[in-house]
């Protein structure tokens, strides 16, 4: 898949919780179907420009750009339906409801969803089907099929968060934030996640991956940024950026081999 234009620019986002600057004159940009690695110590804002970029928080300076339009103040749905899908650090899935209906949640908003088409019950039913064959289909390719009639609620966190996706490619997402995708998650599920990642970089979505293990970033990102105290301290290659002196030094203290 070949890059294309600027897709996502984040100019100049500031923020803080009270007393804490989270968020410093954070800019970086993406290309449409780039994968860029965000990494960085912990407390260094990842996870909150993560849920800005999908409206869960609103910069306090600065602005955001998605495809052109300005996202700043969007609504979480309202960026939903421009394609920008997150997924968390820790999974979230409706845990006594089944793996395929789980699954099944994430489509944008669609035909039968508009209110003349419920006087037309044979085109929406014709849509549940439709959503329903891509749910099995994605379920199936994050290998969860043999799960599929079972509560969300009985998968370790490995799959659920191999669930999350399958969720996310059945809305089509544009561009997908991943917080985290191999936290806690063993090496044969963090092998299946890859994949996976593969096909939805095959497919030309847009990543943005947040993630302390850096070799899952190695095999999946050519580009990386690093941010630290809440701004981006340098990008390039995994092996620049573990070359700048800046970045072992803002790692200090932490449980994480970055030279
Ligand atoms: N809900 C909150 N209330 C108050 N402070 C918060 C909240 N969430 C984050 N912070 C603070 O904002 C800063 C940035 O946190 P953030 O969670 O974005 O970091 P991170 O890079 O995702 O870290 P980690 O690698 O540990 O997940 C930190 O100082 C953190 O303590
Ligand atoms: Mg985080």
């Amino acid at each position: 898949m070949s890059i294309g234009d600027v897709l996502l620019d984040v100019q100049d986002v500031s923020y803080h919780f009270g007393g804490v600057q989270a968020l410093a004159g954070c800019s970086f940009t993406v290309h449409e179907g780039e994968t860029l690695g965000l990494i960085g110590p912990n407390g260094a804002g990842k996870t909150t420009v993560g849920e800005m970029i999908c409206g869960g928080r609103h910069p306090a300076t600065g602005r955001i750009l998605f495809g052109g339009v300005d996202i700043s103040h969007a609504a979480r749905w309202q960026i939903a339906r421009l394609g920008v899908v997150r997924t968390f650090q820790m999974a979230r899935l409706m845990t006594d409801t089944a793996v395929m209906e789980n699954a099944m949640l994430a489509r944008r908003p669609q035909r039968g969803e508009r209110l003349w088409r419920s006087f037309f019950p044979r085109l929406w039913w014709d849509q549940e089907i439709e959503i329903a064959t891509a749910a099995e289909r994605t379920v199936t390719v994050v290998t969860l099929q043999e799960k599929l009639t079972q509560m969300a609620g009985v998968l370790s966190g490995g799959q659920r968060k191999l669930l999350e996706l399958a969720r996310a490619a059945v809305g089509e997402p544009r561009m997908l934030v991943l917080d985290e995708p191999v936290a806690g998650v063993n090496p044969r599920l963090r092998d299946d996640m890859v994949s996976v990642l593969r096909a939805f970089q095959e497919a030309g979505v847009t990543l943005l991956i947040v993630e302390h293990n850096l070799s899952f970033i190695e095999r999946l990102c050519k580009r990386v940024i690093v941010m630290d105290q809440g701004r981006i301290l340098t990008s390039g290659t995994l092996d620049e950026v573990r070359a700048d002196p800046r970045v072992a030094k803002s790692y200090l203290g932490m449980n994480v081999v970055v030279a």
